[in-house]
């Protein structure tokens, strides 16, 4: 009886383990919150508008399974119920991540905005946007958010490699231009993104404006982000993950923080299991005991 116990504890030991292994990726930075924010107006439920809007979300989530940017109009009976929509994956993300993104942001998006007009969202892998004003196409440099990290003062050489990483962030050599880019210099990660309906002079332009800001806002900090309504520009030191230097001491963080709680939880789990078991092998002995 024991050993069977001590076998099942080892097998719910290594079930443990297989979960915390599975459980990682679905905290990845990707899903995090990053903005978001809704028109004040309110349309009526079950109106024309509501079916529009609808579409237009389902149209985002479906057209992310294959690509990282795309946009839609849904005519309405009248102009001003015309439904613009767009979203906009991370450069650096596949398919999958990408419309895992994108349908979480849409999910959100519904909650947060519930019956409004217009409403955006960002979350660190992927932005949401639709509203009955036209966007699209529209060049946007207003600064949603701003966030920079502990001002405890850059060593003037840590100083000259953040500006390294912006300088080369904010250089388009003409022949390639990108809306993601993402650089490295040391232990600095830079990255920056525009939204896929700017031309490419827009995007420059969107995103040496938030560099500017970066530098200005942010001075000495460790690490800095700036989104604007169409781009964003962040950087980062020491990130502890590779990609794109797209973390920062808040959201390591949030994920220390949500690994503590998915291991007390399954250790607690654990625990009443084991005690279950051992009170199940002790009803069991008294009745044997009782024969
Ligand atoms: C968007 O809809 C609201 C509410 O009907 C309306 O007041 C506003 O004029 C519309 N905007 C545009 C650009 O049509
Ligand atoms: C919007 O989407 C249409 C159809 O996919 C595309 O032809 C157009 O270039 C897009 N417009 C912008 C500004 O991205």
């Amino acid at each position: 009886m024991s050993n069977t116990k001590t076998n099942m504890v080892l097998f719910l030991l290594f079930l443990v383990t297989l979960l915390l292994t599975m459980a990682t990726p679905s905290i990845s930075d990707t899903n995090s919150f990053v903005f978001g924010g809704c028109s004040r107006l309110k349309f009526s439920p079950g109106s024309s508008y509501e079916t529009s809007v609808n579409s237009i979300l389902t149209s985002l989530v479906n057209t992310a399974t294959f690509t990282n940017y795309n946009n839609f109009t849904v005519p309405g009976t009248a102009a001003s119920e015309t439904v613009y929509g767009l979203f906009q994956c991370r450069g650096d993300l596949n398919n999958d991540q990408c419309s895992t993104c994108v349908a979480r942001a849409v999910s959100q998006l519904g909650t947060l905005c519930f019956s409004t007009y217009g409403g955006a969202l960002q979350l660190e892998g992927c932005f949401v946007k639709y509203d009955n004003v036209t966007f699209i196409g529209v060049e946007d440099k207003t600064e949603v958010i701003k966030k920079c990290g502990p001002s405890i003062g850059l060593t003037s050489d840590a100083f000259t490699r953040r500006d390294a990483v912006l300088a080369y962030l904010q250089t388009s050599d003409g022949t390639s231009y990108k809306s993601f880019r993402s650089t490295y210099s040391g232990d600095f990660q830079a990255v920056a993104q525009c939204t896929g309906d700017l031309s490419s002079s827009e995007c420059q332009d969107c995103v040496s404006d938030a560099i500017q800001r970066l530098k200005i806002e942010c001075g000495s900090s460790t690490w800095g982000q700036v989104y604007l309504a169409k781009c964003y520009a962040r950087y980062t030191e020491g990130g502890v993950h590779s990609r794109g230097g797209n973390d920062d001491d808040n959201h390591n963080d949030d994920e220390i923080e949500k690994t503590l709680a998915i291991l007390i939880g399954l250790i607690a789990g654990v625990a009443l299991i084991i005690i279950f078991l051992s009170f199940l092998n002790k009803v069991c002995e008294k009745q044997r005991g009782g024969k």
